[in-house]
């Protein structure tokens, strides 16, 4: 929350600037969507692949064998260290949790989606376990150590 806008706001500005940084419970989602563990490897595959994941659409990344790769969102190199598995969750799941403005598709979530065509609706765009693969690839992706 920007300065300008705290305003009549003050009491909940106040709140957000005594608590940097801390998670609201939406913002977080602790519990997995599903039994089985999610496999880094599998989720490495969603990642790069254009088809499924789209992620490199707008992210870069540590994926060598990736020419082309996007330049609207993070290089998601680091990522493990940057968030926790409840956070990252939060926002594969549904990325508006953390940024009600943000680009990023939500890709577990059919809440409050406009203009969805019509074989897509009511349909998330990815499933439970691929989210819990993914999850388990960005938690691999720490952050070389300051040396
Ligand atoms: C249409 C563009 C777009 C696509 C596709 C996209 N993202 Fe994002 N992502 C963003 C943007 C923009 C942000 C910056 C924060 C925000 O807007 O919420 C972001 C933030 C993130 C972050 C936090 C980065 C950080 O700061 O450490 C992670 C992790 C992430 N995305 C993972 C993914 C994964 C995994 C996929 C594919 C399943 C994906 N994103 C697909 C646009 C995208």
């Amino acid at each position: 929350m920007t300065a300008p806008l705290c305003g009549w706001m003050a009491p909940l500005c106040a709140m957000a600037l005594a608590l940097p940084g801390a998670a609201t419970p939406a913002q977080e989602l602790a519990q997995p969507l599903t039994a089985v563990p999610g496999d880094a490897a599998r989720g490495r595959a969603i990642l790069v692949d254009r088809r499924v994941g789209l992620c490199l659409l707008c992210h870069s990344g540590p994926f060598p064998e990736e020419r082309a790769q996007g330049n609207l969102a993070s290089d998601l190199s680091g990522t493990g260290s940057r968030w926790t598995a409840a956070q990252l969750r939060a926002r594969l799941v549904d990325a508006r949790r953390l940024n009600p403005d943000t680009i990023m598709p939500s890709y577990f979530s059919v809440d409050g989606l406009n203009q969805v065509a019509g074989r897509w609706r009511g349909k998330t765009l990815l499933e439970a376990q691929q989210i819990e693969d993914l999850l388990a690839f960005l938690l691999t992706l720490r952050a070389p150590p300051v040396s």
